[in-house]
């Protein structure tokens, strides 16, 4: 019998190729270079399958020309970097990696929110030059995160993993989302339902995490900026686009806010420079689900989601249940 060929976009851990390779013929890109929208199409040409990254466009286009595709697994909990549409009218599954990620990502946003109050990358860079000539009461002063007001946008697993953490350090913990968490998982988090302009006006620290799409593009912009206290600090470690950075860069530089802390930028790799000449800000290159275990259990979720896809099993992360049954 002939068996599966699928695409690996990008490099992945070991086990995760020895597991994809006992099911099907696998193509790897380890050598983890990008692949331009060409030559994916070129490799997706023989493939019934392909395990992909947020830095893949999988849209319509391409799969016009991937006839053969029927999995389309993507090696992250956010897939705006898929068509599902595209995906669902083609009777291709998509899939994503929802679960693994939230207690890292939670981590993160919150290693962010104290580094950001407490100023750690300023203070590092002042000790690495050689600066520090002796202890001062006024220097380098930062900002509580105990007992202040935390605000979370987006209150789904990951927002609500954030919101459990508050706990610890006694803050008030307010959060928008589409509609309110069961009453039973307000309770349990301490979390009070409010607008977001309310949101915005109240909290010391904002965090964002929904999701990004058409309607959360610029969700955080000039007008959002001003509602806020000019000593509150902004973390995002969603998406990139989800805040306008050239308003939120001129909110920092004019002391709208505080300060920031960001893990995504609009068309990240390239970096706003104006973001590198503030020293109020905090900058990380999308690492929010980055530790050795939440990556290896991520990309092991996606081969398994991929190869339930291939054997006619439904994928246990799919997004477009209707696309099995076309
Ligand atoms: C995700 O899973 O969406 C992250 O951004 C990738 O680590």
């Amino acid at each position: 019998m002939m068996r599966s060929k699928i695409l690996v976009t990008r490099e992945v851990f070991d086990e995760t190729l020895d597991y994809l390779a006992q099911h099907c013929e696998v193509e790897s890109n380890q050598q983890d270079l990008s692949f331009t929208a060409v030559a994916l199409a070129q490799r997706l040409a023989d493939k019934d399958a392909v395990m992909c990254c947020l830095t893949d466009r999988i849209d319509g286009a391409l799969l016009e020309r991937s006839t053969r595709l029927k999995v389309v697994a993507n090696i992250a909990v956010g897939y705006n970097n898929i068509d599902v549409a595209a995906c669902t009218a083609r009777g291709v599954m998509a899939t994503n990696t929802p679960g693994v990620l939230d207690d890292s990502t939670a981590d993160l946003a919150w290693a962010l929110m104290l580094a950001t109050a407490r100023r750690l990358t300023e203070v590092e860079s002042y000790i690495r030059a050689g600066e520090w000539t002796g202890w001062r009461l006024k220097q380098w002063l930062g900002v509580d995160v105990h007992h202040a007001t935390l605000g979370i946008i987006g209150m789904g697993r990951i927002g609500q993993v954030i919101a459990k953490r508050a706990a610890g350090f006694d803050m008030k913990v307010l959060y928008c989302n589409r509609k309110p968490v069961a009453r039973e998982i307000e309770q349990r988090l301490n979390a009070t339902y409010v607008t977001r302009d309310e949101l915005l006006a109240q909290s010391d620290f904002v965090i964002l995490q929904v999701p990004y799409s058409a309607q959360t593009h610029h969700l955080i912009g000039a007008a959002e900026l001003k509602m806020m206290k000019p000593t509150a600090i902004l973390i995002n470690s969603t998406r990139g686009g989800v805040v306008d950075d050239a308003a939120l860069i001129a909110a920092l530089k004019g002391g709208t806010i505080r300060g920031a802390g960001l893990d995504v930028f609009e068309n990240e790799p390239k970096l706003d420079p104006g973001f590198l000449e503030l020293r109020n800000v905090v900058l990380a290159p999308h690492i929010g689900s980055s530790t050795e275990a939440t990556r290896r259990a991520m990309a092991m979720t996606a081969a398994q989601n991929l190869i339930a896809g291939l054997t006619g099993r439904t994928p246990p992360n799919l997004l477009n249940p209707e696309a099995r049954k076309q």
